[in-house]
């Protein structure tokens, strides 16, 4: 029997003990919303950005990427409407010796278990009020709610005041539409295209909360995908996704005063012919998306697409559909997958005083560009979703077993001695194979801890070396998953483990199967 991981506070203890992720600056004390990724989470968090930006940057011919700075002109963001508007609600204890701050949404969610996003101020108070709703440090009443933004702000350069003030990005968005212009010059790029980025963002957040779902410096991977304004219902890769299927929630089957109804699955067909997913690209980029988590091995059923209700919705946006996953805190957004329409380009237009419109061939007039759906991914909370999709707490093993798929796993490939006797032998096969894979040399505690040891950080493949090794130049393989072996020869080993990782050939059939005591 396997257990799956049960909270959120479980995974937090298991990354930290294991070498993933630790409080950033835990010998002062920590500091809330900031973490530290570690030796094997910092490889899981490479290995799933690379996968991202080769799926759909390196191996797309409609999209390019950018990498721009984290500190940007401030008027970047009093254009994009951030500077204004990008808040949270949050109320604060009366008590004078107390003053606990609090995010009035959520605390609305986890009181009366309803969701609250986008919930405006004056609704706020009242559902405060109605339900007596008070300070959890000290139990007294809190005063009327108010925004907080979210942003930032640094001083840049030697003198302070408002002339040098600027924040660190909320987004990573903004420099796609700054840097339009030369982009498309640059690439030669033809609507409709899409322009990448990933990297960091900061958000200071009122609760930072689930351990990395909610923190203050994450970092996300976002698309802008610009199309022909006319063209929402034009998207040529439609056909690959029509029958994909997904569980949905819609705005309609949210009702923020009562209950909400249940999500149904359903393909991107049917939810395109009864107009529930209005563009045929939003439809595309929510499977797409889907898929990446997937193949990269992900359980389809735990993720669900949901609408944003009309009062939730970003200052910027037509529609937003998120792709949400199945926390163990419950449904909450991995992805969002916003239509920003023409606000960006024509905000950067009407403060930059530049012209960031396109020439249509076909009509010979100028046009601005629109972005039909924007999908922008958590990195943080992509890691937690496949740290948590692959944690199994293998009772008769009795030890955890993460399976991540070989592309994400930290270590590709685990190398043991039988005995110590072995160790020169061991040590040449290592050494050769560190040249292609990841690989990790173990040789304390018995061969069954180092397995135990291998399976908790997700090591696909271990390689004993025994004394058929030596004599007739065989190795044994064992599978993380099944605990199966299968004896291989030495010479062929670099090209099995190759094989076995990209998942051309299956196990059993990559070399001699070892028979189970009792076979
Ligand atoms: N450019 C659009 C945008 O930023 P968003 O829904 O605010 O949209 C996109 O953020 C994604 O960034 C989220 O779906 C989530 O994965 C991640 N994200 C946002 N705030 C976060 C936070 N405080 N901590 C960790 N990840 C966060």
């Amino acid at each position: 029997m396997t257990n799956k991981i049960k909270t959120i506070d479980e995974m937090a203890a298991f990354c930290k003990r294991k070498g993933f992720v630790y409080p950033n600056s835990e010998i002062y004390g920590g500091i809330a919303g900031f973490f530290d990724y570690g030796p094997y989470g910092s490889e899981v968090k490479n290995n799933l950005k690379q996968d991202w930006w080769k799926t759909f940057v390196q191996q797309r011919d409609d999209v390019v990427g950018i990498d721009g700075s984290i500190i940007t002109h401030p008027t970047v963001w009093v254009a994009s409407g951030h500077a204004g508007s990008f808040a949270d609600i949050m109320v604060t204890c009366s008590n004078p010796k107390c003053k606990t701050k609090v995010r009035a949404d959520q605390y609305i969610e986890e009181k009366l278990n309803f969701p609250a996003d986008g919930m405006k101020a004056e609704t706020i108070n009242a559902v405060f009020a109605e339900n007596d709703l008070r300070c959890p440090e000290c139990g007294e009443k809190f005063l009327p709610a108010n925004d907080f933004n979210l942003m930032f702000t640094t001083q840049v350069g030697p003198e302070e005041g408002s002339d040098s003030m600027a924040y660190l990005r909320p987004e990573t968005a903004q420099l796609m539409f700054t840097n339009f212009r030369l982009v498309v010059e640059n690439s030669r790029l033809k609507l409709p295209f899409g322009i990448a980025q990933m990297g960091k963002a900061f958000r200071n957040e009122i609760s930072p909360r689930g351990f990395l779902f909610r923190c203050r410096e994450f970092e996300q991977m976002e698309i802008e995908y610009f199309i022909h304004p006319d063209a929402n219902n034009k998207c040529p890769y439609i056909d690959e996704i029509l029958n994909h299927k997904m569980l949905y929630v819609d705005a309609k089957m949210q009702d923020t005063e009562g209950e909400n109804l249940p999500e149904e699955k359903a393909s991107m067909k049917q939810l395109l012919d009864k107009g529930i997913i209005m563009t045929q690209w939003h439809a595309y980029w929510l499977s797409i998306v889907h898929e990446w988590y997937t193949n990269l091995g992900a359980t389809p059923d735990n993720f669900r697409i949901r609408q944003h209700v009309a009062t939730e919705k970003s200052h910027y946006a037509l529609d937003t559909w998120d792709l949400e996953y199945h926390f163990p805190f419950g449904w909450k957004e991995l992805v969002g997958i916003a239509n920003r329409t023409d606000f960006d380009l024509k905000q950067h237009i009407e403060y930059s005083k530049n012209d960031l419109s396109l020439f249509d061939e076909e009509t010979k007039t100028k046009i601005i560009p629109h972005v039909v759906a924007e999908p922008s991914l958590g990195v943080d909370r992509s890691f937690l979703v496949f740290m948590i999709d692959a944690y199994n707490d293998d009772q008769e093993r009795g030890n955890i077993v993460l399976k991540l798929h070989p592309k994400l796993a930290p270590v590709k490939v685990g190398v043991f001695p039988l005995v110590n006797k072995l160790h020169d032998e061991a040590m040449e096969i290592y050494n050769d194979l560190k040249k292609s894979f990841i690989a990790k040399y173990d040789k304390s505690g018995s061969v069954g801890r180092r397995y135990a040891r291998a399976d908790e950080i997700g090591t696909p493949y271990c390689v004993t070396v025994d004394f058929d090794t030596k004599e007739k130049g065989l190795v044994t393989i064992r599978d993380r998953d099944t605990t199966k072996q299968i004896v291989v020869k030495l010479d062929e080993l670099k090209e099995v483990l190759d094989k076995l990782l990209k998942e051309e050939i299956e196990f059993e059939k990559a070399g001699e199967p070892v028979k189970a005591k009792g076979e």
